[in-house]
């Protein structure tokens, strides 16, 4: 029988592991992390993160082939296969400060394989990593050995949160790298075989090492400039009358570029498009290719000036001040589906208004207040470390920010509401009632286009939507970029 380890219970950890051990009954599957709470969580009924469909997955498994532990070491000794799903921050400080991958937890967890490990392992790298540091881990792994023999796979994973389970279970591709040698493609075999046990063969890519991690950065670098490019679009249809959904559509038709991906956006967040593609970025600069990581760079200047943008937007419709003036911000998690908040644009909406002395009154029904006040007073890149390492004291708070439990609540007396995150719940408002429980004018910026503009205009909104043709009102508030 087959055992696998999986170090890192987290977002990508939990779900990936759960699938596997549902689909393969006679394979053993145990998930460990340092973080004993985390641990306890995914034991409990109220597992560490909300994803449709993964309570029932764990549930199913639960106790039979999948298991959840803090004793590392021991599961790791234990097990053939070991996935390693570590944090992989951007560094902070030094060399490569805010841009390179800072890889101190994985390569804590390949010496700790290496000390603990008395038979052959496949070690598969399941966390995002920059090019070349299966190389490095190899190293790490056979300098320590005594007779023991290690295989280095890449297995980036490419599920997206809220649809985790779905792209789990039917996965576009599953993607293997290898080294070329017999051993290495035998643990390709070896890894393939876990798969092929509900994944078509012809959907299971196999590839040097090199490819399969490039392949990750450059997929989720793909993405992130489509976002990136339609939303550089939007900023031009506000500007000419045209509506972007319209062009998103038109140009969506075309099958050399496909319809997805191109929803305008307050801008992109989540855990993986800005830190691959600063990443990348980086081992751009660090092979010499320089025009290469400028190109990519402007993915995410132009993510800021969206970000910026509506800001400024919001700012300038309320007569260029928004001091003391109670905003309702609708939604807080980089997308809808989800409780995550890492990278969301959110929070650099928010520190803009409170920067502009507003107050600010915020809706989540997946986020919790410790997290949005923990979000808002944190630097840049300080998210991505395991949790026990993060401030367990409740964040200070913030006398301009409340965190309220119902939309409604958030809405009272505000002059304006920032839609962020686009949950059904906030197509569905009656917002006929909200409007008069509204300051007048009343203004809705909606982030995220989920509500009918023309419809909250004959109430007496004054409508803010990316990209789309502008109120006269806001035509003529223009906002300064
Ligand atoms: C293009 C558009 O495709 C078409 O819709 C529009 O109406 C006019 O412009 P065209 O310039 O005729 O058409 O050819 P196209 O096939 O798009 O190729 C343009 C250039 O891109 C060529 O030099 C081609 O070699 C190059 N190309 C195309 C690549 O280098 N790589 C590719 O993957 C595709
Ligand atoms: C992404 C990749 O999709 C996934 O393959 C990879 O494994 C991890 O990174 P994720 O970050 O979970 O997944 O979510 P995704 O659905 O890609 O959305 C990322 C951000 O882009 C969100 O903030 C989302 O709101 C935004 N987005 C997405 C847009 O603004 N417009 C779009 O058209 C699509
Ligand atoms: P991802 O979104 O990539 O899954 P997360 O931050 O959600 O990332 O999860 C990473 C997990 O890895 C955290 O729960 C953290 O506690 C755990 N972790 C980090 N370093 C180690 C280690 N050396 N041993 C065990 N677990 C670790």
């Amino acid at each position: 029988m087959v055992k696998i380890c999986c170090i890192g219970a987290g977002y990508v950890g939990g779900p990936t592991m759960a699938v596997i051990a549902l689909k393969c009954p006679e394979i053993e599957v145990v998930v460990v992390d340092i973080a004993a709470p985390r641990i306890n969580a995914w034991n409990s009924d109220q597992l560490p993160i909300y994803e449709p469909g993964l309570d029932d997955v764990v549930k199913q498994s639960r106790g039979r082939n999948l298991f959840f532990s803090t004793d590392v070491e021991k599961h790791v000794a234990e097990a053939d296969i070991v996935f390693v799903s570590v944090n992989t921050p951007t560094k902070t400080q030094g060399l490569g400060a805010g841009k390179a991958a800072d890889l101190t937890y994985w390569e804590s967890a390949a010496r700790m394989i290496a000390d603990v490990s008395k038979s052959d392992k496949i070690v598969v790298e399941k966390s995002t990593v920059p090019v070349k540091t299966a190389e490095a881990i190899e190293r790490i792994l056979t300098h320590n050995r005594k007779g023991i023999n290690f295989d280095i796979l890449s297995n980036p994973e490419f599920l997206a949160e809220g649809t985790a389970i779905a792209d789990l279970f039917n996965p576009d591709r599953v993607l293997i790298g290898g080294r070329e040698t017999p051993g290495g493609q035998k643990a390709i075999k070896t890894l393939k075989d876990v798969y092929a046990h509900w994944v078509p063969d012809e959907r299971i890519l196999c590839t040097n090492l090199w490819s399969a991690e490039l392949s990750k950065l450059a997929a989720n670098a793909f993405l992130a400039q489509r976002i990136s490019s339609v939303n550089a679009m939007s900023a031009l249809c506000e500007a000419t009358g045209a509506d972007v959904s319209q062009v998103s559509h038109a140009i969506g038709t075309d099958s050399r570029i496909g319809p997805k991906f191109l929803n305008a956006s307050v801008g992109f967040g989540g855990s993986c498009f800005q830190k691959d593609i600063l990443n990348l970025v980086y081992i751009c600069e660090c092979n010499g290719l320089p025009e290469v990581a400028n190109y990519w760079k402007q993915v995410i200047k132009v993510n800021d000036y969206q970000k910026n943008r509506f800001v400024n937007r919001v700012v300038s419709s309320m007569f260029n001040t928004v001091s003391g003036k109670k905003i309702a911000i609708l939604g807080f998690a980089f997308k809808k589906d989800t409780g995550d908040t890492r990278e969301t644009p959110a929070i650099d909406v928010c520190k803009g208004l409170l920067g502009d002395k507003a107050n600010l009154s915020i809706y989540d029904s997946q986020v919790t207040e410790e997290q949005i006040l923990k979000d808002l007073t944190m630097r840049k890149f300080d998210w991505d470390h395991p949790a026990h390492l993060q401030p367990s004291s409740p964040p200070t708070s913030n006398k301009q920010v409340s965190v309220v439990s119902d939309a409604y609540e958030a809405i009272k007396d505000a002059h304006g509401i920032c839609i962020l995150t686009e949950w059904d719940e906030f197509r569905k408002l009656d917002y006929q009632k909200v409007y008069e429980n509204m300051q007048k004018p009343a203004f809705v910026f909606d982030g995220r286009n989920v509500v009918d503009a023309n419809k909250l205009r004959e109430i007496g909104f004054i409508v803010y939507s990316i990209g789309k043709p502008l109120d006269s009102w806001l035509k003529d508030m223009p906002a300064v970029a």
